[in-house]
């Protein structure tokens, strides 16, 4: 796969238009104590573009998601972001200059109400002055987190916890968001909402990251595929290039099945 072709993909148009890079991972390694996890991954995503990240349990997605956003150290390799080099970079540094990153698992305190978790996160993320304008923000974006305000964020429903897990992370809209497995253990229904909500925040012109580990509504969405297995990108390109070959190496997932060899493919 040719850079160009990539870059004609991830603008979605014609060679006429090349979209800049804005994430740029160049041969990062990782490690957890003595453990290495990624092995020089490189992969590039273009401004305006929805990227998926996909590959199988334990193949790196979250730790290249930790790495990129600043909360893993790279062992090697260098990560760029808008054009500056932000190795090594402390998170909160990341986060101000356009990062915003859902992690894998539950963001949401389950002891705090829903405004209560929403004041916490812009009041870390923007400073107490900002706060206010950004709850109004939030709530005219997730109104039904408005009309939940007060209720614990623990008893709310599994895609209200990922509505609120969005929310907390998009006070200032990012240039670009990663979200890490957002739609795992959801009903079909709900996340596809959560999906509409990220061509939503696309649309307003943020690039996304997507981190899933079956291929189907990621790639609905996605106009670029980065492929890792074991700690190394073994594919990168467009969507539309990629042919059967995440359907070879993933499960198809959200709750469609999809039989191969009259076997059902899902984790
Ligand atoms: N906190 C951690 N401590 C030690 N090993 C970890 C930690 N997090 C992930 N790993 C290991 O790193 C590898 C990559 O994990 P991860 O990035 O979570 O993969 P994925 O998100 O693709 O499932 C796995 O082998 C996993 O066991
Ligand atoms: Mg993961």
């Amino acid at each position: 796969m040719s850079s160009e072709l990539i870059e004609q993909a991830a603008s979605g148009v014609g060679a006429a238009a090349v979209a800049p890079v804005l994430l740029d991972v160049d041969s990062v390694e990782a490690s957890y104590g003595p453990y290495r996890a990624l092995f020089g991954v490189s992969f590039k995503v273009f401004e305006g573009s929805a990227t998926a990240l996909l590959g199988s349990n334990g193949a790196g997605k979250s730790t290249v998601s930790r790495v990129v956003s600043g909360l893993v150290p790279v062992t090697s390799g260098r990560i760029t972001f808008g054009g500056q080099d932000v190795t090594g970079m402390p998170a909160w540094k990341i986060a101000r200059l356009g990062l915003a990153h859902a992690p894998e698992g539950r963001s949401v305190f389950g002891s705090l109400t829903v405004l209560e978790n929403l004041r916490l996160a812009f009041r870390r993320s923007l400073g107490k002055d900002a706060v206010a304008a950004a709850l109004d923000a939030a709530f005219s974006e997730f109104p039904r987190l408005r009309e939940r305000q007060s209720q614990l964020g623990g008893t709310l429903s599994g895609g209200e916890q990922r509505m609120l897990a969005l929310a907390k992370v998009l006070a200032v809209p990012p240039r670009l968001l990663i979200v890490d497995e957002l739609s795992l253990g959801l009903a079909p229904k709900i996340a596809d909402e959560v999906f509409e909500r990220l061509a939503a925040i696309r649309s307003r012109g943020t690039s996304l990251l997507v981190v899933e580990q079956h291929v189907g509504r990621a790639l609905e969405l996605a106009d670029t595929v980065v492929l890792l297995a074991k700690g190394l990108v073994s594919y990168e390109g467009p969507v539309s290039e990629l042919g059967d070959l995440a359907h070879q190496v993933l499960p198809a997932g959200d709750g469609r099945q999809r039989g191969r060899n009259g076997t059902a493919s899902d984790a």
